[in-house]
C-alpha cells in the first residue's frame, strides 16, 4: 500500500487527539514457540495500520504539539547490525527506515528511552493502548514518573492517559477502497482455496490433508499465513465450533465443514464452507443445509446501511427455530421457542464480527446502548449454523450434523456486496462442483 495511506490515517489520528498530545504505539514482539525458536512474526494490527514498518520491538511516536511545525511522526526500530542479519535476518536500521516507511524522523531502539522521554516532556496528554504488554506498560509508566520527578521547572509531566483504541478502533472500523481492494483479494484467494477442497476431498483422506490443501492454495496465491487457526472438521467434529485438531479420517456419507481465511498484506478473509465427503448430501444433511442457507440468504435481505446486525440475527433465530420445528427437531410454537431460545441447543452462537486487519476486528458493537446501524465501508462475516451434537436429544437421523456457511459482506451504499460469493454453497453448485472433481 502506499505510504499516503498511512499518512492520511496519521493526520485523522492527530486531529482526533486532544491538543498537545503524544501517542505510542509499540510493534509486535517475537514470542517463542520453542527454546530458540519463536513462532512466526505477526505485525501488531495497530502498528501496521499506521505505518506498516514490518519489523518486531519497534515503536510509533506521533504528535500534535502546537510547537511542531507540522505534526511529527518519529519511528524507533532495530538498528543495523551485520553479525545479529546474519543470524536473524536483514534490518531495515533508522536510516533506511526513513527513506522507506511514512515516519519523520527514525532513530536506533537503543535511543528508545531517553528520546521518548524528551518527546513526551511538555505534552498535556498521552494515547497508549495500556494493559496489552507489560513491558510496555512499564516503560511508559517509568517514563511519566520519571517527568513527574524531575525538577519542576525542567520538566513538564503529562496529565492524561488516554486509551488510543477508542479513536484508531473507529478508524479501523470504516474500510477505504484501499482497504478494500486488499479485503477482496484476500477473499478471492480464500475462495479458491476452498474451491480447492472440495475438488480434492476423498473418504479415506484425512482432516489434515484437506487442511494442507487449503494452506497450499493460500501460499500458491502468494498469501503465506492463515487469518486464524484452520479448522477442518469432519463427522461429528463439525460440531465443535474452534475444533482445530484436524487429525482425523474423513468417511463416506459424513460432511466435512471447513472454516478457513487468509491474511493478504495483514487484512483477513473468513470464510466457511460445509460439503459431503462423498460428493452427494443425504436426505437429512439437505434439509438441515437447506435450513441453514435460507437463514443465511433471509439475514443478507437486511444486511443494509441504517439496518444493524441485531435485526439480521433475529432474521437467522426466526428462520432456523421455524425450520427446526417444521423438522421435528424442536416442539411446539414460534414465539415460545424463540422466548425460550430453545434453537440455541442448536445454533449457539453469534451471526457476525466485524472483520479486517483482525479476523474478529476492532470496533464497538453498540452505541450508547444501542444496536450500531450499519455504515458504508464496514465489512462483517455473516455465519448462521446447525450443530446437533451426536449425543443430542432429538431422532438419530439428525445426530452428528454440523453445518455452517458464512460469507464476507461489505456494506455499500445500496446494500452490501458479498465478497466471498464465488465460493459455491448451494447444493447444487457443490455436488456439480464435486461430480466434475471425480468424473
Ligand atoms: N473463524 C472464526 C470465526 O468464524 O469467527
Ligand atoms: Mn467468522
Ligand atoms: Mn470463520
Amino acid at each position: 500500500m502506499h505510504n499516503t495511506e498511512f499518512l492520511i490515517r496519521q493526520k485523522r489520528l492527530l486531529e482526533k487527539m486532544q491538543p498537545n498530545s503524544i501517542c505510542l504505539v509499540q510493534a509486535s514482539n517475537l514470542v517463542t514457540r520453542s527454546r530458540d525458536t519463536e513462532y512466526p512474526f505477526r505485525q501488531d494490527s495497530y502498528f501496521q495500520y499506521l505505518c506498516a514498518f514490518p519489523e518486531p520491538e519497534a515503536w510509533l511516536v506521533l504528535s500534535n504539539h502546537q510547537d511542531y511545525s507540522k505534526e511529527l511522526c518519529v519511528l524507533f526500530c532495530l538498528d543495523k547490525d551485520p553479525a545479529m542479519e546474519i543470524w536473524h535476518g536483514r534490518r531495515f536500521g533508522p536510516k533506511q527506515a526513513k527513506q522507506q516507511y511514512p515516519v519523520d524522523r527514525a532513530y536506533a531502539l537503543d535511543e528508545l528511552d531517553e528520546q521518548l522521554l524528551d518527546l513526551i516532556d511538555g505534552h498535556q496528554h498521552v494515547y497508549f493502548a495500556q494493559g496489552h504488554d507489560h513491558d510496555a506498560d512499564d516503560l511508559v509508566f517509568s517514563l511519566l514518573q520519571a517527568l513527574r520527578d524531575a525538577p519542576k521547572q525542567s520538566k513538564h509531566a503529562p496529565s492524561s492517559l488516554i486509551d488510543v483504541r477508542i479513536i484508531l478502533d473507529e478508524m479501523r472500523l470504516i474500510k477505504s477502497a484501499r482497504e478494500i481492494d486488499l479485503m477482496r483479494k484476500a477473499a478471492a484467494v480464500a475462495t479458491q482455496a476452498h474451491i480447492r477442497a472440495m475438488q480434492f476431498v476423498e473418504a479415506g483422506k484425512n482432516e489434515y490433508h484437506l487442511e494442507a490443501e487449503i494452506h497450499h492454495e493460500f501460499a500458491m496465491q502468494g498469501a503465506k499465513y492463515p487469518a486464524y487457526s484452520t479448522i477442518v472438521g469432519a463427522g461429528d467434529n463439525a460440531c465443535i465450533l474452534h475444533y482445530t485438531e484436524n487429525n482425523q479420517g474423513l468417511k463416506s456419507g459424513d460432511l466435512v465443514l471447513i472454516d478457513a481465511g487468509c491474511e493478504w498484506q495483514g487484512y483477513a478473509s473468513d470464510i466457511t464452507r460445509t460439503f459431503p465427503v462423498s460428493g452427494a448430501f443425504s436426505n437429512e444433511q439437505k434439509q438441515l443445509y437447506e435450513l441453514v442457507l435460507n437463514a443465511q440468504l433471509a439475514a443478507f435481505n437486511v444486511i443494509k446501511p441504517d439496518n444493524t446486525i441485531k435485526q439480521a440475527s433475529d432474521v437467522v433465530i426466526a428462520v432456523i427455530t421455524q425450520g427446526l420445528i417444521d423438522l421435528g427437531i424442536l416442539k411446539g410454537k414460534l414465539t415460545d421457542n424463540i422466548e425460550r431460545q430453545t434453537y440455541r441447543q442448536f445454533y449457539m452462537h453469534g451471526l457476525s464480527h466485524w472483520l479486517g486487519l483482525d479476523v474478529h476486528d476492532v470496533g464497538n458493537y453498540k452505541i450508547d446502548g444501542q444496536d450500531r446501524p450499519l455504515k458504508t465501508g464496514m465489512v462483517l462475516t455473516v455465519e448462521p449454523g446447525i450443530y446437533i451434537a451426536p449425543d443430542a436429544d432429538v431422532d438419530s437421523k439428525w445426530c452428528g450434523i454440523g453445518i455452517r456457511i458464512e460469507d464476507n459482506l461489505l456494506i455499500t451504499q445500496s446494500g452490501h456486496e458479498n465478497l466471498t460469493l464465488a465460493a459455491p454453497k448451494t447444493i447444487s453448485d457443490i455436488e456439480a462442483l464435486m461430480s466434475k472433481k471425480s468424473g
